[in-house]
């Protein structure tokens, strides 16, 4: 219940966060990050109204009040945005009003140039470059105009700017080509669900009346699975039997026994939306910056920087089910005959796992990879396109690399779902385990030796990463990282979402399934053990004080951490909670932790767990959808952060509530 803890903490430090002292009057004196004139009254007001969403760099004046400013709290780059960087939306008439009274010779001052050199921002402009027409139109008129507004409002700096991307009545909220082949295949695939779920659901009732057996009860027809393949395959999207599938009790002593995996599941997820949602309302427009920025000074902050440990959950769990599948083959196969395997029998096996998970993956996934993609009539706004285009557009460019499951290696700036990159990382993962582990069974003389070095490698791998290419010790979701999407983040690409950094903890859960198997092989009771009960309670605080181990490193502002220290704490941070979450597991499955477990075995987890994979899929679009139509920049307080994550968690696991009983989510680690 550790991860509980998170949520509370933040919410009862969100008000009490007070520690930096923040010179406000020095923070006014800076121009806001946000200045969005009235989207729709500039549609609609003027028949030919234009909205252009403008990117701006303020530029150096050694002599400014503002620039001073700037860089005094911009200084702080792990928890304060990046102040030089501003959006505009400006209305192109409102604009052309106010540089009406102007001279040219006044107008010209005002051109302080093209912003080319932004690396960020140029990853926008190369995906909206269907706008290369309107930027060249606008580009100087929208620069004067925002250059005049600083002026006005006294700020005494001058910003560098390029048009992103203009609306006009005529284009906002719609796409030209919206019924593409994209769209249409979308279109084709969803109707053709709905008839697979009407024709499946018609032949299941056929079944059932064909049955006339009085002994049987309604739902017994819907929950004893069909004898013959191809009825199996005919009643996939049978909606009345997968509603009962969904609520199914676990079979088997292992399935009863790791029941509490899905209350993991459903809390860890429950952390990832709430993180994600913050990292959506980063990306759009806050008006009181300052206030998420003051609380990442405080202990609260650490929690959130730490909080990219709930992923090392999900790498763990995957590790074990795997290697649990992985011993219950190994077993039945081997009562067939004795004496050792050969190579083609392990590659048939290796292929088979691999396909199966492909599969079970990818139809969830592909679905909302292409519902990502398709183009809808929608209410815009300044930064809709910013938000949700720019996804839109990744998925049709970059799908493939999010089929293939090396998205988080290849095209790493334009990415789509974002958070594909945990399943890439995972797939990665199971191969190498699976070929280690089918080393440890074919030697299992050696089986010790090998996973001992392949841990060994995959502890010490991160450390040695860190150290030679200076890598910054934790992962670090800084507020201007998520507000550009962390694009061109290195920290991201290669440092958290890489697979070579997140192995150990994937063989973390490989090993805690191995344990785990031998202590009921032997009957082995780890309940009774006193110390072992001990430990398996105090891994509790020791969890959330694990937590807080980043705060000096995050929270030393002018010292550099030592490079090796540094590294150490890298692979240490995640390894040990890993290794931690390993052993937590293992005593839960072996029924320690009391009330704990009882509450963890609660039914209601059984559903969540199911649905837990479809709603990491698809929460991000669910969060964009809502956040991309912002006109205005939104205050960010406990009530509005949790009335979205609230919206965002309801929404995404009711999306494949409705994808299982129509057969399109299939059960995903389980
Ligand atoms: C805050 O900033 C203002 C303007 O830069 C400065 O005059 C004032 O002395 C600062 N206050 C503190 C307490 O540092
Ligand atoms: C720089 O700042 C000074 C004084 O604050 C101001 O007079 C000058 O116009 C500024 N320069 C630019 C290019 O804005
Ligand atoms: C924009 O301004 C630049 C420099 O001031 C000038 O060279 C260019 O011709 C202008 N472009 C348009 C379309 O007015």
């Amino acid at each position: 219940m550790w991860l509980l803890n998170i949520a509370i903490a933040y919410c009862v430090l969100l008000p009490a966060a007070r520690c930096f002292e923040m010179n406000m009057t020095q923070y006014y004196e800076m121009p806001q990050l946000y200045d969005f004139d009235d989207y729709d009254r500039c549609l609609q007001e003027y028949g030919a109204g234009t909205y252009c969403f403008v990117r701006a760099e303020v530029q150096p004046n050694s002599t400014a009040a503002a620039w001073r400013a700037i860089q005094e709290i911009s200084k702080y780059d792990r928890h304060h945005f990046d102040h030089r960087q501003l959006y505009f939306g400006l209305c192109l008439h409102k604009c052309e009003a106010q540089l009406a009274e102007l001279d040219a010779n006044a107008r010209q001052k005002l051109q302080t140039g093209l912003l080319t050199d932004n690396a960020k921002v140029n990853v926008y402009l190369q995906l909206f470059n269907m706008e290369a027409s309107n930027r060249a139109r606008y580009n100087n008129l929208t620069n004067a105009c925002l250059n005049w507004r600083l002026q006005q409002r006294q700020y005494e700096v001058q910003a560098r700017s390029v048009v992103e991307y203009c609306d006009t009545a005529a284009t906002a909220g719609k796409v030209s080509d919206e019924d593409d082949l994209w769209n249409v295949s979308f279109y084709v695939l969803v109707f053709v669900l709905i008839l697979l779920a009407c024709l499946s659901s018609l032949i299941d009732l056929h079944l059932k009346r064909r049955r006339h057996d009085k002994m049987l009860k309604e739902r017994d027809h819907y929950k004893t699975p069909p004898r013959s393949l191809v009825t199996r395959l005919l009643l996939t999207c049978s909606i009345a039997r997968n509603w009962y599938r969904l609520n199914q009790e676990p079979n088997g002593k292992i399935g009863r026994e790791l029941r509490f995996l899905d209350c993991f599941k459903f809390f860890a997820m429950f952390l990832v939306i709430f993180a994600h949602t913050n990292w959506v309302i980063y990306e759009s427009a806050i008006s009181n910056p300052q206030d998420p920025e003051r609380l990442l000074h405080t202990a609260a902050g650490t929690l959130l920087i730490s909080g990219s440990l709930i992923t090392v959950t999900f790498f763990v769990i995957s590790g074990l089910l795997l290697t649990i599948n992985w011993l219950a083959v190994t077993r039945a196969l081997a009562d067939d005959k004795l004496g050792t395997w050969s190579f083609g029998k392990y590659a048939a096996l290796f292929v088979k796992f691999n396909v199966f998970r492909y599969i079970r993956l990818t139809v969830p996934y592909g679905f909302v990879v292409l519902l990502s993609g398709v183009y809808f009539e929608n209410a815009g706004g300044p930064l809709w396109r910013h938000i949700y285009q720019r996804e839109q557009l990744a998925c049709r460019k970059n799908w493939w690399t999010n089929l293939l499951f090396i998205n988080n290696y290849v095209g790493t700036d334009e990415r789509c779902l974002l958070q594909g990159w945990y399943l890439a990382s995972d797939t990665q993962s199971f191969a190498l385990s699976l070929v280690v582990l089918m080393l440890g069974h074919r030697f299992s003389r050696w089986s010790k030796q090998i996973y001992g070095i392949v841990l060994g490698i995959f502890m010490v791998l991160p450390a040695v990463l860190t150290y030679v290419m200076d890598y910054y010790p934790v992962f670090l979701p800084t507020p201007q990282t998520q507000k550009d999407s962390f694009i061109g983040n290195t920290q991201f690409t290669e440092f958290y979402t890489s697979f070579q950094m997140n192995f150990g903890s994937y063989f973390c859960g490989v090993l805690a399934a191995i344990a785990y198997d031998q202590l009921s092989v032997r009957q082995y009771k780890l309940r009774e053990l006193r110390s072992f009960q001990f430990m398996w309670f105090t891994l509790i605080p020791i969890g959330v004080l694990w937590l807080f181990t980043a705060h000096p490193i995050y929270q030393h502002y002018y010292a550099e951490t030592p490079r090796l220290w540094g590294a150490l704490y890298a692979t240490v941070q995640r390894n040990l909670w890993g290794f931690g979450l390993g052993i937590f597991v293992v005593g839960m499955a072996a029924k320690v932790g009391w009330i704990i477990r009882k509450f963890a075995c609660l039914p209601i987890f059984r559903i969540l767990g199911r649905l837990t994979y479809g709603a990491f899929i698809v929460h991000l679009l669910v969060a964009r959808v809502a956040l991309a139509t912002v006109r205005e920049p939104i205050y960010f307080g406990t009530g509005t952060m949790f009335a979205y994550i609230f919206y965002v968690l309801c929404a995404s696991f009711g999306f494949p509530c409705f994808g299982y009983i129509f057969g399109v989510t299939r059960l995903v680690m389980s």
